[in-house]
């Protein structure tokens, strides 16, 4: 497996589009990459609904093993497609890929990049500046449950919730060990002990014992019902966020209105060191594919991520700049009251660099 140490070669990319918008949005950010990273080198695969429905393909043995073996990242559009409702190739490919290349950690930045795009009364860019650390790949995900007596009035249906002490507690430390690196102050971790006893529980205590670890950090607490609130009357209470996978998935999406909408919302699917997946939060927008309108700003801030897992931070603050730049200058799609297309878009940020 390639690491960012033992690496002399040219770091590369998988590129996986997939369905819908994800087509158009990661052309322009393959496009920003080879402008602002020339000797990353690119290789795309064709995996996604159309695949699947021409023949079965969903994530083949022989591509997930080149990728472990050849890659240092995979930068995916979407996957999902009205015409495979089971759905089951996003599952092989993404939930898969969570799972087999243990990507635990899923770092979704909040960060509000202009002030007009955010629903708060009086809320600007100094306000909304968060790091979640959502765990990836335990909790109600793994799959591990079943019914009983389906289709009959007598129905049960069964969820498992998982937590490991392992899990819970490598996703914590990430959390303190990025506040420290980035001069951050504050971790607060999220969860429902108080009606979740046990899984709570492991959290609690793990949280406690690692926290103690970072005397320099304030480490607090908050249930999920009031972090949701509390994101949306003081998102400046917040620097980082660590938390469970269903609560991260929601807190998340909330923290992506709080930016500007889900076409400016990044992620990260990392597992330090090793290959790691980075995607659009979004989805495949089935209502605007085709159409050449969607925003491909989150596919640059992934873009981003990306690069700067490649060693290349200070890549992912000039597209960060960029696409403020952008943002500020009214060169957005439709969903943001713009005119422009995706590769408009693409043009506008590419010419800020
Ligand atoms: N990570 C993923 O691959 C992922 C994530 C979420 C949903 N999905 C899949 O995508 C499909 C559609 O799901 P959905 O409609 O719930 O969520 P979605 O994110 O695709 O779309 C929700 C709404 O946001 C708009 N939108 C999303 N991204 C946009 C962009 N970049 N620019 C402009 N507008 C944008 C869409 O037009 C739509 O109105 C489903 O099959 C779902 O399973 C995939």
């Amino acid at each position: 497996m390639s690491t960012q140490s033992a690496r002399t070669r040219a770091p590369k990319v998988a590129v996986v589009p997939g369905d819908g918008i994800g087509q158009e949005v990661i052309a322009q950010g393959v496009r920003l990459i080879a402008a602002l990273a020339p000797d990353i080198e690119v290789e795309w695969f064709d995996l996604g609904a159309e695949r699947y429905l021409r023949d079965g393909t969903t994530l083949p043995d022989d591509v997930f093993a080149r990728w472990q073996a050849e890659f240092d990242a995979v930068y995916l559009g979407a996957l999902g497609d009205p015409r495979v409702p089971s759905n089951v190739h996003a599952k092989d490919i993404l939930l898969g890929s969570r799972f087999r290349l243990d990507l635990y950690i899923n770092q979704r930045p909040i960060r509000l990049l202009d002030a007009r795009r955010c629903p708060l009364k009086g809320k600007g860019p100094q306000d909304v500046d968060i790091m979640v650390f959502r765990e990836n790949t335990e909790d109600l995900y793994t799959g591990v449950g079943g019914t009983f007596k389906e289709g009959t009035a007598d129905e049960v249906a069964q969820e498992l919730c998982i937590a490991t002490r392992k899990g819970v507690e490598r996703i914590i430390r990430a959390a303190f060990a990025w506040a420290r690196a980035n001069g951050k102050t504050r971790v607060c971790m999220s969860d429902k002990s108080n009606a979740m006893r046990f899984t709570g529980g492991l959290w609690q205590r793990t949280f406690k014992l690692v926290a103690a670890e970072y005397p320099e950090i304030t480490a607090s607490h908050l249930y999920v019902d009031v972090l949701a609130m509390e994101l949306v009357r003081a998102p400046e209470r917040f620097e980082v966020i660590v938390t469970s996978n269903l609560f991260g998935d929601i807190i998340t999406d909330l923290g992506a209105i709080l930016q500007g909408g889900i076409g400016l919302a990044c992620s990260g699917n990392i597992h330090p060191g090793r290959l790691s997946l980075f995607e659009p939060v979004h989805g495949s927008a089935p209502d605007i594919a085709g159409k050449g309108i969607a925003n491909p700003m989150a596919a640059f801030l992934t873009a981003g991520q990306l690069l700067s897992h490649l060693g290349r931070p200070e890549l992912e603050a000039r597209i960060g700049e960029a696409v403020r730049g952008a943002l500020l200058a009214d060169e957005v799609t439709p969903e943001l009251g713009g005119t422009l297309s995706t590769a408009q878009v693409g043009d506008a940020v590419l010419a800020r660099l």
